[in-house]
C-alpha cells in the first residue's frame, strides 16, 4: 500500500513541477507567477480540486512521445472564492510555452461543461504560445471547441478572462467572448497578429507591449477592461470582481451583510451641482456616496470616461451603474461611450443585475468622425440595450438630459421602473442657447432679445417639473437623500417581473 501511495505522491509531485525548475525559475524571472501559484491566489485556501493532473497529449510527430509532461501545460479544476463555487483554468507557459493541444483544450471543456451544469463561472487564467505548432489542425479543432462553449455559456454563466502571458492570433477569440478581461502591464499581450507579422504586411514598425499590451487593450481599443501592475494585483481584483457577480443567470445577485445604513444621508449631494450649468464635476463622487460603504468596481475606467460603468452594492445586493461623467467631453454620448455602456447594460440584464442610471447628458457627440464611424449605429446600441433590458431600472437625472439622450438613458418610456430627478435637471430637446438660436433666428442681431429669450426658454424647460407634471419623473427628490430613495426603489422592485416578446434572438445593431 505504502508503494501506492508513494507512487501517487510522486506523480503529483513530478505533475506539480510542470515544466521544471529552470522554466519555473525562467518564468519568475519574468515577473510573472507560475498556473498553480495563480491558482492558489484566486481561491480561497486549500479550496482548489484539481482534474486531469495525469492528462497527456497523445502527439507522436516531431518526436512527441518522449515528452509527455502530465498535466498538458494547463491546470484544471474548481474551488471558491469567498466560499462561493467557482472553475478555473490556468494555462502553464513553462510546459511547451502553454501551447494548446488536443488533450489541452479537452481539459479546458471539461470544466466548462461541468460550470454550465453546476451553474458556476468560469475564470481562465490565459499564459500561452498558442495553437501547439505540433499538433496542427487537432489544436485548431480544439480551439474550436472551447470557442463553441465560450459561445454558449455567454449570458448562462459569467466567464472572466486573466491575461498574464501571451495570448495570440485566434487564442485571443476566447478570451474576447468572456465577460471581463483582465490584464497585466507589461508581461503580457493580445493581437491577432504579432509585430513581425505586421511590419511585414503593413511596414509599420511596432513593439508588442504597443501593439496588444494591457495599456492598448484598456485604453485604445476596449478589448480589456482593466490593466494591473502584476499578477498578484490582477488576481485580488479577480476576486473582488467575482464578489460583486451572481454564480449564473439563475441564480439572483449575490447578497451579503452590509453596515451601511441605507438611509443614509448626504447632506454634500445638494451642492454637488456647480452654480453654472456648463461646469463639471465628477459623477463618481455620487456613485460613491450612494454605494455601500463607497465600495465602487469600475469596468473599462480608463476608456470613454465620459460614461462611467461599474457594480457597487445597494443593502448588500450587487447593483450595476451607468453614468454620464460630466468631467469628460462634458458627459456626451459617443460612439465608444455608446459601445461600453451597452455591453455593461446587456451584461448586467443577462444575469439579472438590476441598473441604475445617473443621467447628466448634453446629448450625442457632432462632428464627421462620429457619423462616419457610425454613431447612428452605435448610439442605438445603448438604446436597444436598455430598451431590451427587463431586470429593475433606476433613473436620476441629476442635471441635463437633453435630446436623444435623455431617451436612450433608461428614461421613462424605454421602461423604467422609477424615474427620480434632482430639482437641478434640466430636461429638454437641447439647451437654451441652441434652442434659442433656432426658434429666434431673425433676433439675433439682438444680444438683448437672445438674453431674455434665453432665460425665458431656460425658466420654462429647465426644469425637471415639465416632464414631472407628465408623469415621465415619477419624483423630484433631495439630492441629499438618493441613497435612500434608489435603495428603496430598487427594495420596491425586487419582485419585479416583466417579459419580452418569444423570439429565437433579436438583431442589435452590431
Ligand atoms: C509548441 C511552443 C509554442 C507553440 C512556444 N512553445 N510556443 N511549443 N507550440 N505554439 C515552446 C517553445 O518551443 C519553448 O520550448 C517554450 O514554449 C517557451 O517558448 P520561448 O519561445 O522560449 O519563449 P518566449 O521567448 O517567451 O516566447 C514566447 C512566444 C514564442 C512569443 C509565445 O514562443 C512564440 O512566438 N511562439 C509561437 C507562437 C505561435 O506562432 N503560435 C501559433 C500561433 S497561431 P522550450 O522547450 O524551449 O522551453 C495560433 C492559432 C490559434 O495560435 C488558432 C485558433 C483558431
Amino acid at each position: 500500500m505504502d508503494d501506492i501511495l508513494n507512487e501517487l505522491e510522486a506523480r503529483r509531485a513530478a505533475a506539480r513541477l510542470g515544466g521544471g525548475e529552470a522554466r519555473i525559475q525562467a518564468q519568475h524571472a519574468r515577473g510573472k507567477l507560475t498556473a498553480r501559484e495563480r491558482i492558489e491566489l484566486l481561491l480561497d485556501e486549500g479550496s482548489f480540486e484539481e482534474f486531469d493532473m495525469f492528462v497527456t497529449h497523445r502527439a507522436t510527430e516531431f518526436g512527441m512521445q518522449r515528452d509527455r509532461p502530465a498535466g498538458d501545460g494547463v491546470v484544471t479544476g474548481w474551488g471558491t472564492i469567498n466560499g462561493r463555487l467557482v472553475y478555473v483554468f490556468s494555462q502553464d507557459f513553462t510546459v511547451f510555452g502553454g501551447s494548446l493541444s488536443e488533450t489541452h483544450a479537452q481539459k479546458i471543456c471539461k470544466i466548462m461543461d461541468m460550470a454550465m451544469r453546476n451553474g458556476a463561472p468560469v475564470i481562465g487564467i490565459n499564459d500561452s504560445g498558442g495553437a501547439r505548432i505540433q499538433e496542427g489542425v487537432a489544436s485548431l479543432a480544439g480551439y474550436a471547441e472551447v470557442f463553441q462553449r465560450n459561445v454558449l455559456a455567454s449570458g448562462v454563466i459569467p466567464q472572466i478572462s486573466l491575461i498574464m502571458g501571451p495570448c495570440a492570433g485566434g487564442a485571443v477569440y476566447s478570451p474576447a467572448m468572456t465577460d471581463f478581461i483582465l490584464m497585466v502591464k507589461d508581461t503580457s499581450y493580445m493581437f491577432v497578429t504579432g509585430p513581425e507579422v505586421v511590419r511585414t504586411v503593413t511596414n509599420e514598425v511596432v513593439t508588442a507591449e504597443e501593439l496588444g499590451g494591457a495599456l492598448t487593450h484598456t485604453r485604445k481599443s476596449s478589448v480589456a477592461d482593466a490593466a494591473f501592475e502584476n499578477d498578484v494585483e490582477a488576481i485580488s481584483e479577480a476576486r473582488r470582481l467575482f464578489d460583486f457577480l451572481p454564480l449564473s443567470n439563475r441564480s439572483g445577485v449575490p447578497t451579503r451583510p452590509f453596515h451601511d445604513d441605507p438611509a443614509r444621508v448626504e447632506p454634500s449631494l445638494d451642492t454637488l451641482i456647480p452654480q453654472n450649468a456648463n461646469t463639471p464635476y465628477d459623477m463618481r463622487e455620487l456613485i460613491q456616496k450612494v454605494a455601500d460603504e463607497g465600495d465602487v468596481y469600475e469596468i473599462q475606467a480608463e476608456f470613454a470616461k465620459n460614461i462611467l460603468t461599474g457594480f457597487i452594492r445597494l443593502e448588500g445586493a450587487t447593483v450595476g451603474v451607468v453614468a454620464n461623467q460630466p468631467m469628460h467631453l462634458a458627459g456626451c454620448l459617443d460612439i465608444d461611450a455608446s459601445r461600453k455602456a451597452a455591453r455593461f447594460v446587456r451584461f448586467c440584464d443577462a444575469f439579472e443585475i438590476p441598473i441604475l442610471t445617473l443621467v447628466d447628458v448634453p446629448g450625442f457627440l457632432p462632428g464627421t468622425q462620429q457619423e462616419y464611424n457610425g454613431i447612428i449605429k452605435h448610439g442605438a446600441k445603448l438604446l436597444f440595450a436598455y430598451a431590451e433590458a427587463t431586470v429593475p431600472k433606476v433613473t436620476v437625472i441629476t442635471r441635463k438630459a437633453y435630446g436623444g439622450a435623455y431617451d436612450v438613458m433608461a428614461s421613462k418610456h424605454l421602461r423604467g421602473d422609477v424615474n427620480y430627478a434632482w430639482p437641478t435637471a434640466e430636461i429638454a430637446v437641447m439647451g437654451a442657447k441652441g434652442a434659442v438660436e433656432i426658434l429666434y433666428r431673425a433676433e439675433r442681431g439682438d444680444p438683448e432679445a437672445i438674453a431674455r429669450r434665453t432665460r425665458d426658454y431656460e425658466s420654462r424647460f429647465a426644469n425637471p417639473f415639465v416632464a414631472a407634471e407628465r408623469g415621465f419623473i415619477d419624483e423630484v427628490i433631495q439630492p441629499r437623500s438618493t441613497r435612500r430613495r434608489v435603495a428603496r426603489a430598487f427594495a420596491m422592485l425586487r419582485n419585479k417581473k416583466l417579459e419580452n416578446p418569444w423570439k429565437k434572438h433579436d438583431n442589435i445593431p452590431l
